[in-house]
């Protein structure tokens, strides 16, 4: 569900015209919908009410201040996986208290930062990076909070690079390594073990494996309760899939049901870290069409958005619906959307069918809002867009697109 809607003859965000937004602001643009990430995060909320629970926005997925600052003021938390994330996050506004700390490869200052802060808990990868924190923890005089990631050895059958939960995956420490580690953990100083952590992979769209990792590291969690362990927190990660064009993933009630079904007699605190899910469809790419170019081969279609703007189609072959803001009249013809980047791997829709473009029309590409922004990037020398964020009739930018002196801020020629 959300808020991007038609209304005569045209796409809106809330009660504002895409157009509107397009001729003010320009393009290539990222427009998000606060209801619809108010609702987003409101949803996860309730299907977890009957336990307590932290809501750990997954900083990664849209890392926009704000949006950071919304999710905050809605009460959640962050899962964060580098000391900029944590920055993005205190500068929103967001409570440390509820901040976990992922990633394989965190740094010492990045460590530090991190528990001057005061974060719930480090989300602990592997043996040397244990000892690294406990060093860290005792250098500070302070415990560090930590869970150990641990690997559970599930296949979430989702793309091979966002499948996290292999044993072959750089991620998490093994599943049987895991006791060991958390006992050694009893004799360093500088270390509290709270809790147990996995995250199985992203873009999820099937419970059955989540169900199936959270019980396996459920067990972990008693087994290591039972030897004394005092651990208060499971996260259980993050990953829910959304619906690009026709998968069809769990909604959020069954996907909790299913958590909650394989973590109800433990009785931890559930850490969840939603990314995609809260923020996908509450987003789109707003582009103009700059050309048209018939070959003998294909009909090409030239946007001013590329895959700077938008990594997901050229790196993963993902599929994002492709709208006319306001379709013309005329019989659909098969065309490929393309970027202005030199690389035959900026197409953002492959083979679409479209009711006829001119130059100027302009395209909305859909549930954009994950993964879009956070990846872009300045390749081909392209200033990163604009993002604006609706609220009812209203908008505001809430992030200039860049200025060309930012393209090259701090060299020196
Ligand atoms: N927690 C951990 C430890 C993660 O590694 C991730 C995502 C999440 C939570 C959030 O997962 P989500 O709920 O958003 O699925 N760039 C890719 C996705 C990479 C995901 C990386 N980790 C894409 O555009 O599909």
């Amino acid at each position: 569900m959300n808020h991007f809607h038609e209304q005569r003859g045209a796409l809106w965000a809330e009660g504002v015209a895409l157009c509107r937004i397009a001729d003010e602001v320009g393009t290539p643009t990222y427009v998000y919908s606060r209801a619809t990430l108010e609702r987003h995060l409101g949803v996860v909320r309730e299907a977890f009410a009957s336990v307590p629970t932290v809501i750990c926005y997954s900083v990664k997925a849209n890392s926009t201040l704000a949006v950071l600052s919304l999710f905050a003021k809605g009460g959640a938390g962050f899962d964060i996986v580098s000391g900029g994330e944590l920055a993005r996050v205190l500068k929103a506004g967001g409570d440390a208290k509820k901040v976990v700390f992922s990633g394989v490869g965190k740094r010492e200052d990045e460590m530090v930062a991190a528990l001057r802060a005061g974060i719930l808990m480090f989300n602990v990868e592997s043996a040397e990076e244990l000892a690294l924190l406990d060093r860290v923890g005792r250098g500070l005089g302070v415990r560090a909070p930590f869970s150990l990631r641990v690997n559970p050895d599930v296949d979430a059958k989702t793309h091979r690079y966002i499948a996290t939960g292999l044993k072959t995956s750089k991620f998490g420490v093994p599943f049987e390594e895991a006791v060991a580690l958390y006992r050694a953990s009893r004799r360093m100083k500088g270390l509290t073990a709270v809790g147990v952590d996995c995250h199985i992979g992203s873009q999820l769209t099937d419970a059955r494996p989540v169900k199936e990792a959270i019980t396996r590291v459920g067990g972990l969690y008693a087994e290591l309760k039972a030897q004394g362990f005092p651990l208060t927190h499971l996260d259980v990660g993050g990953g829910l899939g959304v619906t690009y064009s026709s998968e069809k993933p769990p909604g959020v009630a069954a996907y909790a049901r299913a958590v909650l079904s394989a973590t109800k007699t433990l009785g931890a605190t559930l850490v969840l870290e939603p990314g995609r899910v809260l923020v996908a469809n509450a987003g789109v790419l707003l582009t103009r069409v700059l050309f048209r170019k018939q070959t003998p081969a294909k009909r090409f279609v030239i946007v001013d958005a590329g895959m700077n703007d938008l990594l997901r189609p050229a790196l993963y072959e993902a599929h994002h619906d492709i709208v006319a803001v306001k379709p013309r009249r005329g019989a659909k013809a098969t065309v490929e959307i393309v970027g202005p980047v030199c690389e035959s791997s900026d197409v953002l829709g492959h083979a679409r069918s479209l009711a006829p473009l001119q130059g100027g029309d302009l395209l909305a590409v859909k549930t954009a809002g994950a993964y879009g922004m956070s990846m872009a990037s300045t390749y081909n020398s392209r200033q990163r867009p604009a993002e604006v964020l609706v609220d009812g009739d209203d908008y505001r930018v809430v992030r200039k697109r860049e200025a060309l002196e930012d393209l090259w801020r701090g060299e020196t020629p």
